[in-house]
């Protein structure tokens, strides 16, 4: 028997909902998992990602430990849309994956609280793991178990992503962060969430244009990302841009615009023609199904 899991990009933080918010959108991985009498075997990755540490094999390891699967041997064959360290939930993509495919093989595969949890406390944050395996726009709170909770966005919006030739590693990302914030920044960013939030429930396209600003985190990271204050700037200026921000940790950035917006990428790819030397422009629509296991 093999088990395919299919698992979407995701696109966290929004803004400002750092390590909470999050939207799965329509780039996927996919991944067949194989139980073999010996060995580990995975293909169509990188050589670099083809032994143990392989993330989606570490994370099938702890979903077997967690379902009681044994087994001797594993064969992963993956395809990936995704593109790698780019701030577009690929390593989550992976965790999700191993995890599904070790549930499947004990028919557990739409056990999705339960795969949240371990997702959650292998990423140590659940805003990627969350829209990755329920689909949509969720928020999360990550307490002794994670609460998620996906939004109704009544209006139709497309996700431009501006991906960059060059990577950013969360952990660099990370280390950037201040460990203690101001009150007026803490504030700041429970008002533009919440802000945010009613916005996209409403379709109430004026607030979302103030919700997606962020204190916490993309101001420390922008001096990571070359181009991105000019970037950012042209895309504030544009007022068919509802928003954009820092996808997840970076380096991509995220320019949100209405379905019927139909020459934005267009027009976007014109504004930014001097800022965006080798960087890919891709237009992603949310999906609303998180990841899809089969059983071949
Ligand atoms: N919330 C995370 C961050 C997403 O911004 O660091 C990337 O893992």
């Amino acid at each position: 028997m093999k088990v395919k899991v299919r698992v979407p990009a995701t696109s966290a933080n929004l803004g400002p909902g750092f390590d909470v918010a999050g939207v799965a959108v329509t780039l996927y991985n996919t991944f067949t998992f194989e139980l073999m009498d010996e060995g580990l075997e995975i293909v169509g990755c990188p050589e670099q990602f083809a032994g143990p540490d392989n993330l989606a094999y570490e994370a099938f390891c702890a979903g077997a430990r967690e379902v009681g699967l044994t087994f001797s041997g594993l064969r992963i064959e993956c395809k990936s849309e995704i593109p790698h360290t780019r701030g577009l939930g690929s390593s989550s993509s992976c965790i999700v994956a191993g995890l599904v495919g070790a549930f499947a093989f004990k028919g557990r595969y739409d056990d999705r609280q339960d795969i949240l949890n371990l997702a959650t406390r292998i990423e140590g944050h659940p805003d990627n793991v969350a829209p990755a395996i329920f689909g949509g726009l969720t928020v999360s709170v990550n307490a002794e178990t994670v609460t998620t909770l996906g939004i109704p966005v009544k209006n139709d919006y497309r996700f431009v992503a501006l991906i960059p030739p060059f990577t950013l590693s969360t952990k660099l990302s990370r280390s950037v962060l201040p460990d203690v914030v101001s009150r007026k920044d803490a504030i700041g960013n429970v008002s533009h969430l919440s802000l945010l939030v009613a916005s996209l429930i409403n379709g109430h396209d004026e607030g979302l244009r103030i919700g997606f600003h962020d204190h916490l985190h993309q101001p420390y990271r922008g001096s990571l990302i070359k181009g991105y204050d000019e970037i950012m700037g042209r895309l504030e200026k544009d007022e068919n841009v509802l928003g954009s921000y820092l996808s997840g940790a970076g380096p991509t950035i995220m320019a949100v615009i209405r379905a019927d917006d139909l020459m934005g990428v267009v027009r976007l790819k014109e504004e930014l023609h001097d800022c965006l030397d080798g960087w890919e422009v891709v237009k992603l629509e949310m999906d609303q199904h998180g990841y899809v296991c089969d059983y071949e």
